[in-house]
């Protein structure tokens, strides 16, 4: 029996004229007159590609068509034609078996169609996943996604599609209507910065094929050496890939593990609910969504590592790139040591392009271009300016708060206010261990480049950050764990040691004062935590 139905692989589509039995009650003749019009740009397209008008209701029809594509082309030109007559129709395709009678189609197919018509708001055209799948590699048919849909009565889960043509209506994805639901998804709330990312091409490259590998991703490195700048603009190279969202959770205020979860739930709009823990429903949302979650800051709340461990292991499509002093030490986890910015050699020759060619360099000049519209690296300060940025270590933080100087000090002022600050460190007392004297001299160092209203406003934040042990940087040149080395302070100079050591500076102290000096002000006041 089964053998003799006609069962083929097509695209079916489901078109409705929207507000017709309204408008047949208040003017019967225009809508008869729309109808019409309606009808016959409904023929004449189907004819032109391919399609076969199956059924025809009083304000709608089913039909098929070879091919996605054919559907596609068809329904585009029919919205073209309406538009200019005024007559709101919704169109719906999905690709899959029907069973072909002279006066009616049959299947789960058919169901799917009409639910996906549903979808569509007038003058647009939706399209389900498998109808998708068909026309993707198409560059000629702009396609927008609209998130996935749980539709009434259908088994799996669907993604939606709307066409985006000249003269197509496309729906905002939020305010979707129809019969069924939308799951919901990650908020997509990447934080915008505030200026361009200078250099880094070949750690994002690093990044991108980790993120895709490796379940959990942890960049480290000091405070200041870039790690939320990065993972940013690593949010925006992978949000093409993860079509449910890129969430980006700040968790600078949150010092309790225990404040982990609530936080993570409170950044997703995940509220509590009776019966399942904000873990459960935490993953409850992510569920198998193709999703990228992005935790700044992770360092104070470490040991709430298995939280994240378990949640990278119950959502499947979801991938966890974390920032943070130090690594989570779980299984799933892959270190990446960030280093700072690459600094010219010592034996560079300091001409003016090839010194711009260096992202530190390039990234002090052009924050002091901010500090003072006058400021250029020409060849009279060039050298100066290259020995700022040695000094600093590359470091970003350090090489912004530095040009902010350049409003009121010249490259050389500052310079000797840096050496200065070094010099106080060899002529320190030689019995501290090796590693806090230069915490030491690099605290002063950053103090010395504050105005001195700025450094009264530091003064209560000076103690609580030289307590703070800060990391070492460390410039690895393969994305592994770095052993931190020990300290490379030269006692024969005043310089801190050159690239690819391990080094120590001022800004891996506490959040408190780099906020201050970050914002040359007073520490913000922090979002009071719920407990
Ligand atoms: N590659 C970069 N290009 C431009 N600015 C950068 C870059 N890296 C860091 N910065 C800036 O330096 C400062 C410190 O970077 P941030 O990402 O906050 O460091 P971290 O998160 O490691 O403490 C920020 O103002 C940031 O915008
Ligand atoms: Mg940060």
């Amino acid at each position: 029996m089964n053998e003799r139905l006609n069962r083929r692989l097509v695209a079916v589509m489901f078109t409705d004229m929207v507000g017709y039995t309204a408008l047949m009650q208040a003017d019967e003749r225009l809508g008869l007159d729309k109808r019409d019009r309606y009808m016959s740009a409904l023929e004449g397209h189907h004819d032109a590609f391919g399609g076969t008008i199956v059924q025809r209701l009083g304000d709608g029809s089913m039909s098929m068509f070879p091919s996605a594509l054919a559907a596609v082309l068809a329904a585009v030109e029919i919205q073209r034609e309406l538009a200019t007559e005024d007559v709101p129709v919704r169109i719906g395709v999905h690709v899959g078996e029907v069973v072909v009678d002279p006066e009616r189609l049959t299947g789960d197919a058919v169901n799917i169609a009409a639910r996906i018509e549903s979808f569509a708001v007038p003058g647009g055209v939706m399209l389900s996943d498998s109808a998708y799948d068909q026309i993707k590699n198409r560059s000629d048919v702009g396609i927008v996604r609209l998130g996935r849909f749980r539709l009434k009565h259908v088994g799996r889960p669907f993604d939606l599609y709307a066409v985006a043509a000249d003269g197509v209506v496309v729906p905002d994805p939020g305010a979707l209507e129809g019969k069924g639901e939308q799951f919901a998804s990650l908020p997509s709330n990447l934080p915008d910065p505030p200026a361009a990312l200078v250099g880094r091409p070949a750690e994002l490259a690093s990044l991108v094929e980790l993120a895709r590998e490796h379940r959990v991703v942890t960049i480290t490195g000091p405070g200041g050496v870039g790690k939320t700048r990065i993972v940013i603009e690593l949010g925006r190279l992978l949000a093409p890939e993860f079509l449910d969202g890129v969430a980006f959770v700040a968790l600078a205020d949150v010092t309790e593990p225990a404040d982990f979860l609530p936080a993570l739930a409170d950044a997703l709009d995940v509220k509590e609910a009776e019966g399942r823990t904000l873990g459960d429903g935490v993953a409850a949302l992510i569920g198998d969504k193709k999703a990228l979650l992005l935790l700044d800051n992770l360092e104070q709340v470490v040991s709430a590592a298995s939280e994240v461990a378990g949640l990278a292991e119950s959502c499947p499509g979801l991938r966890i790139v974390t920032t943070s002093r130090t690594p989570l030490r779980i299984a799933a986890e892959r270190e990446y040591p960030l280093a700072p910015l690459e600094l010219p050699p010592p034996s560079d020759t300091d001409s003016t392009e090839s010194l711009m060619a260096y992202p530190a360099v390039a990234l002090f000049v052009e924050r002091g271009r901010k500090a003072r519209g006058s400021f250029e690296l020409m060849p009279e300060n060039a050298g100066v300016v290259a020995a700022v940025c040695r000094r600093l270590d590359g470091l970003p933080l350090a090489l912004e708060l530095a040009a902010a100087r350049l409003r009121l000090l010249s490259p050389e002022a500052l310079l000797e206010r840096l050496d200065h600050a070094l010099q106080v460190l060899t002529s320190g007392p030689r019995d501290i261990p090796e590693r806090q004297q230069t915490l030491r001299a690099t605290i002063d160092w950053s103090h010395s480049l504050l105005s001195e209203s700025e450094q009264r406003a530091c003064s209560g934040a000076w103690p609580s950050s030289r307590e703070g042990a800060p990391s070492p940087i460390s410039r690895p040149s393969a994305p592994t764990p770095a052993r931190p080395s020990s300290t490379s302070w030269s006692r024969s100079s005043t310089r801190l040691s050159s690239r690819r050591t391990a080094r120590v500076t001022g800004f891996g102290c506490s959040r408190r004062s780099e906020s201050t000096l970050a914002n040359g002000s007073r520490p913000r006041a922090r979002r009071a935590r719920s407990r």
